[in-house]
C-alpha cells in the first residue's frame, strides 16, 4: 500500500456509525412513521384486574361510535379458531381473553377505527362485567396445594407449577458439601425488570385482499422466525407473508415474543381488507410485554478452609406470570442458567429451577443478557462476596484462588459447558490496578475506624453468548444458525444481507467492517440490509448477543467464499496460477512481485466482464453458519461506594469495567454497548423494578414508578479491555452487547455489602435503595 492510500477500515477501527446520519437527522423510519393509504388504527382494551371471570362483554356502544370500523373480542377470534396462540415456550396464550383474565393489562378487546384517538376513546364504551377471583401474586404461595388455579383453560393442569428443570450431578454435589469446611448460603430475589425500549412495540398489518399477501411491518427482533410462526399459526402460506422490521428503537429482548396486538391487527386487516396500525403506549408496554428476571434464588457454595470451591448448588423459583411465554431455547427452559459456576473451576455443581404461573404479565426474555445468564452471574458473585466475608479472605484473592486458569481452556465445566477461552486473572488484575485497589482497602480501614462507611465491590463474570449451535439450541424448533448473503457489484461496491436484525447495535457499520477486513471493500461501500424477510436470507434474529458470534461469523465466511473466487479471477487477469496469488488489504498480488496486483474493484469488474473460461459470472454468495460452540466473553467490574451514615444514601465514587469480548470489530461501538449495559446494571442495582401489590396491580406502569436512570444519577464509568480471541470464531470475536448488564449489578450490590460487612449485614435485595440500607444499619444499632 502506498502512503497516500487510505487503510482499509476493517477490524479494530472505531468507524463512525453509518446509521447515525439518518438517526441524528430524524430520518429514521420506524413502524409508527408508516402511513399507508386507507390505513385504520387499532387500540386494545386491557383488563384492570389481575384475576377475574368475564361474565359479559357489551361492545354495541363502541361499535356505534362515529369513526369506529370494527370491535373485536375473544369470541370473534374464537369463531376463526384464533382465540389462542402458541408462545415461544410451547404454552398457549389468549390473544383476546375469553372467559377469564389472568393478569392486569391482559388484552380483552380491540377497537379498529379511522383515527387512533377515536379507537382509544371508543375503548371506554366497551362494557365488561368482571367477577373478581383471588389473585396469586407470590410464586411460593402459587405452589401451595390450595392456591387458586390460574390456568383452568389447560387440560390436565391441576396446579400452578409449569416445569422443573435441573442440571449437574446432585449426588456428587451433596458429597462435596458433606466434606466441606465451610458452607455459605445466599437467599436472594432478582426482581422483575422491564427492558422499556425507547420505541414501544407495534405493527402495521397490510393484507392485500386481491393477492392475499400479508405484509406486516413490525417491531421485531426476529423477523424470519416470526414469519414462520405466523404461517404455522394462521395457516397462511409462508411465501405470502412478508415481515418487515424497519428501524427499531431498542429491543433488549422485549421485541422477541409475539404479542396479541400483532395477531389481532393482522386478523383485522385480513377481515377488513385495509391496513391496520397498532402501536402501544408506554404503560401498555410496561404492563403487558415481556419482562425479565423475577428469579427467587437460593445458592450455596461449599469451600475448603483455604477458600477453594468444592461444590455449588442452587434452587430457583422462577415467576413466569400467567402464560409461559419465556423466550428461551426449547431444550433449556431456564435458559443458560447453568452457567452459574461463573468464572470458577468448580468440581461439583447442581442447579434446579421450578417455573410457576402467577397472575402477572408473561415474559422471561433475554433483557440485555444471554438467556438467564444475568441471574446466574449475580448469584455466584453474591456468593463469592459473602464467602470472602465469612472466611475473612480478600474478595479479589478468593476469586484468584478459584478462577479457571488459562492453561485449562478449552475448559469442560461439570454442567456441560465447553468454555472457549479466557484469562480471568488478567482481567481482574487490570481492573484492580485501574482502581488502585490496595490503596482503597487501606483507606477503607481508616475510614471505618473514623465511623465512616466505604465499600469496594468486585464482580468477575463469564457470559455465554452466540446461540446456537443448532443441535442444542432452537427457538420453537428453529435451529439457531444465522446467515449472510453478499453481492459485490461490478464497480466493487457491495450489498450484505443478513438474517439478524439490529435495534440500535450498529450492525450497518460493524458488519460492513467484517466485509472490509475479508475483502478490502471500505465499510462505506458496503450497504447492509436487514429485517425484510422477502429480501434477506433466513436467520433467527438479534437477541442474547448472538449477532456477532453467529451472523458476524456467517459474514466472514461468505466473504471468504467470494475471496476464493476473486483469487481465481485475479490469477486469470494477472496470467499466473491461482496458487501464486496472495491476498492482503483488498489487493490480489503475485507472490514475490507485490507491484503486480489487482484490486478487489478490478476483480469485481472482471467478474462481470472478463472471466476465465467456464466460470459463472458474478461475485456473490450466501452462507448459513451454525457455530460449533457458544462464545464466552468475560470481565471484571469494580465499584467503590461511600455510604452516608445518616441517610443510607450510597454514592458511586468510582466504577471500573474491564471487558474481554475477543477481537473488537469496532471499539467505539463496543464501548457504547458497555456503557448502555453499565447504566442498566446500575439501574437494576439501585432503583428499578416492576413490583405488584397484593391485588396483582402492577407498580411500575410509567416512568414515575419504573425508574430509568438519567445522566444525573448514572455514575461515571471507566472502561478498559483485554483481548482473548475465541479460537473457533472465524475472526476471533465474541459477543459483547449484554455483558455489562450481566456483570455489573453484583458489583454494585457487593460494594454496598462490602461497606456494611463489618456491621454483620450480608444481604440486601435489589434494588438496594437508601431506605433499605438505612433500615439495615438501624437494625444493627449503627445509626
Ligand atoms: O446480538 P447483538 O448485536 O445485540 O450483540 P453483539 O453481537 O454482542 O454485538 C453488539 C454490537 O457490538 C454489534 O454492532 C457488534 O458488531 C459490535 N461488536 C464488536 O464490534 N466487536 C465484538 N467483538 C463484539 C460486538
Amino acid at each position: 500500500m502506498s502512503e497516500t492510500e487510505t487503510p482499509i477500515r476493517g477490524l479494530g477501527h472505531s468507524v463512525r456509525r453509518k446509521e447515525d446520519d439518518r438517526f441524528l437527522r430524524g430520518r429514521g423510519n420506524y413502524v409508527d412513521d408508516l402511513q399507508l393509504p386507507g390505513m385504520l388504527h387499532m387500540a386494545l382494551l386491557r383488563s384492570p384486574l389481575a384475576h377475574a371471570r368475564i361474565t359479559a362483554i357489551d361492545v354495541e356502544a363502541a361499535k356505534a361510535h362515529p369513526g369506529v370500523v370494527a370491535v373485536v373480542t375473544g369470541r370473534d377470534l374464537d369463531a376463526h379458531g384464533l382465540a389462542w396462540m402458541p408462545t415461544l415456550s410451547g404454552d398457549t396464550q389468549a390473544v383476546l381473553a375469553l372467559d377469564k383474565v389472568v393478569f392486569q393489562g391482559q388484552e380483552v378487546a380491540a377497537v379498529v377505527a379511522e383515527d387512533p384517538y377515536v379507537a382509544s376513546d371508543a375503548l371506554e364504551l366497551i362494557d365488561v362485567d368482571y367477577d373478581p377471583l383471588p389473585p396469586v401474586v407470590d410464586p411460593h404461595k402459587a405452589l401451595e396445594p390450595d392456591a387458586p388455579l390460574i390456568r383452568e383453560d389447560k387440560q390436565g393442569q391441576t396446579s400452578n407449577h409449569i416445569n422443573h428443570w435441573e442440571k449437574g450431578d446432585r449426588d456428587a454435589t451433596e458429597r462435596a458439601f458433606a466434606t466441606a469446611d465451610k458452607v455459605v448460603r445466599v437467599e436472594t430475589f432478582y426482581p422483575r425488570s422491564h427492558p422499556a425500549p425507547l420505541e414501544t412495540c407495534g405493527c402495521v398489518a397490510d393484507v392485500d385482499p386481491a393477492t392475499g399477501k400479508a405484509t406486516i411491518y413490525m417491531t421485531s427482533q426476529a423477523p424470519h422466525a416470526h414469519r414462520t410462526l405466523f404461517a404455522l399459526v394462521a395457516g397462511l402460506p409462508e411465501q405470502n407473508i412478508r415481515i418487515v422490521s424497519p428501524d427499531i428503537g431498542g429491543g433488549f429482548g422485549n421485541k422477541v415474543p409475539i404479542y396479541p396486538g400483532y395477531v389481532v391487527a393482522t386478523v383485522a386487516s385480513l377481515l377488513l381488507g385495509r391496513p391496520v396500525k397498532w402501536v402501544e403506549d408506554r404503560t401498555e408496554n410496561l404492563i403487558s410485554t415481556g419482562f425479565a428476571r423475577d428469579y427467587h434464588m437460593t445458592g450455596e457454595v461449599a469451600l475448603s478452609g483455604d477458600g477453594k470451591i468444592m461444590g455449588l448448588r442452587s434452587k430457583v423459583v422462577a415467576d413466569h406470570g400467567a402464560f409461559n411465554a419465556a423466550a428461551q431455547p426449547t431444550k433449556t427452559p431456564a435458559g443458560l442458567f447453568h452457567i452459574f459456576t461463573g468464572s470458577y473451576d468448580v468440581p461439583a455443581a447442581f442447579c434446579e429451577v421450578d417455573a410457576v404461573y402467577t397472575n402477572k404479565a408473561p415474559g422471561g426474555i433475554a433483557y440485555r443478557c444471554s438467556f438467564r445468564v444475568t441471574e446466574a452471574s449475580f448469584l455466584i458473585e453474591r456468593l463469592m462476596q459473602k464467602a470472602a466475608t465469612e472466611l475473612d479472605i480478600d474478595p479479589a484473592e478468593l476469586r484468584r484462588r478459584n478462577f479457571i486458569r488459562p492453561e485449562q481452556f478449552p475448559y469442560h465445566s461439570v454442567v456441560g459447558w465447553v468454555y472457549d477461552s479466557g484469562e480471568y486473572q488478567r482481567a481482574l488484575d487490570l481492573a484492580l490496578e485501574q482502581l488502585g485497589y490496595q490503596e482503597l482497602r487501606r483507606e477503607q480501614r481508616e475510614r471505618f475506624a473514623r465511623g465512616e462507611l466505604m465499600g469496594i465491590g468486585i464482580a468477575s463474570f463469564t457470559e455465554v453468548v452466540g446461540a446456537g449451535h443448532g443441535a442444542d439450541y432452537d427457538i420453537a424448533g428453529l435451529r439457531m444458525f444465522d446467515s449472510a448473503e453478499l453481492r459485490v457489484h461490478p464497480t466493487g461496491k457491495a450489498i450484505l444481507k443478513l438474517g439478524v436484525k439490529a435495534q440500535g447495535q450498529g450492525h450497518e457499520t460493524t458488519f460492513a467492517q467484517i466485509v472490509a477486513a475479508e475483502l478490502g471493500i471500505q465499510p462505506e461501500d458496503v450497504a447492509v440490509m436487514e429485517g425484510d424477510t422477502d429480501n434477506t436470507p433466513y436467520g433467527l434474529g438479534t437477541y442474547a448477543s448472538r449477532s456477532t458470534p453467529v451472523g458476524g461469523a456467517a459474514t466472514a465466511m461468505v466473504a471468504r467464499k467470494l475471496r476464493e473466487k476473486a483469487t481465481r479471477i485475479a490469477a486469470h487477469l494477472l496470467e499466473v496460477a491461482e496458487e501464486d496469488i496472495e491476498y492482503a488489504e483488498g489487493r490480489f498480488a503475485v507472490r514475490g512481485a507485490p507491484d503486480r496486483a489487482k484490486t478487489i474493484q478490478d476483480v469485481a469488474f472482471a467478474a462481470y466482464t472478463n472471466l476465465p473460461e467456464g466460470m459463472e459470472a458474478g461475485l456473490e454468495g450466501v452462507t448459513y453458519y451454525d457455530p460449533p460452540n457458544m462464545t464466552f466473553p468475560f470481565g471484571t467490574y469494580c465499584v467503590v461506594v461511600d455510604i452516608d451514615k445518616g441517610t443510607g444514601v450510597w454514592k458511586v465514587r468510582k466504577m471500573v469495567a474491564v471487558d474481554d469480548c475477543g477481537v473488537r470489530i469496532n471499539p467505539m461501538i463496543v464501548e457504547g454497548q458497555i456503557h448502555g449495559g453499565l447504566a442498566e446494571g446500575f439501574a437494576i442495582a439501585a432503583m428499578q423494578q416492576i413490583s405488584f401489590d397484593e391485588e396483582g396491580n402492577c407498580i411500575g406502569q410509567n416512568f414515575t414508578e419504573y425508574l430509568l436512570p438519567t445522566s444525573w444519577e448514572t455514575p461515571k464509568f471507566e472502561t478498559h479491555a483485554t483481548v482473548t480471541p475465541s479460537p473457533h470464531h472465524p475472526i476471533g470475536a465474541k459477543g459483547v452487547g449484554e455483558s455489562a448488564t450481566v456483570g455489573s449489578p453484583a458489583a454494585y450490590v457487593n460494594a454496598v455489602l462490602d461497606a456494611l460487612a463489618p456491621l454483620g449485614i450480608t444481604n440486601i435485595d435489589m434494588p438496594v435503595t437508601s431506605d433499605k440500607v438505612w433500615a439495615a444499619m438501624h437494625e444493627k444499632g449503627f445509626v
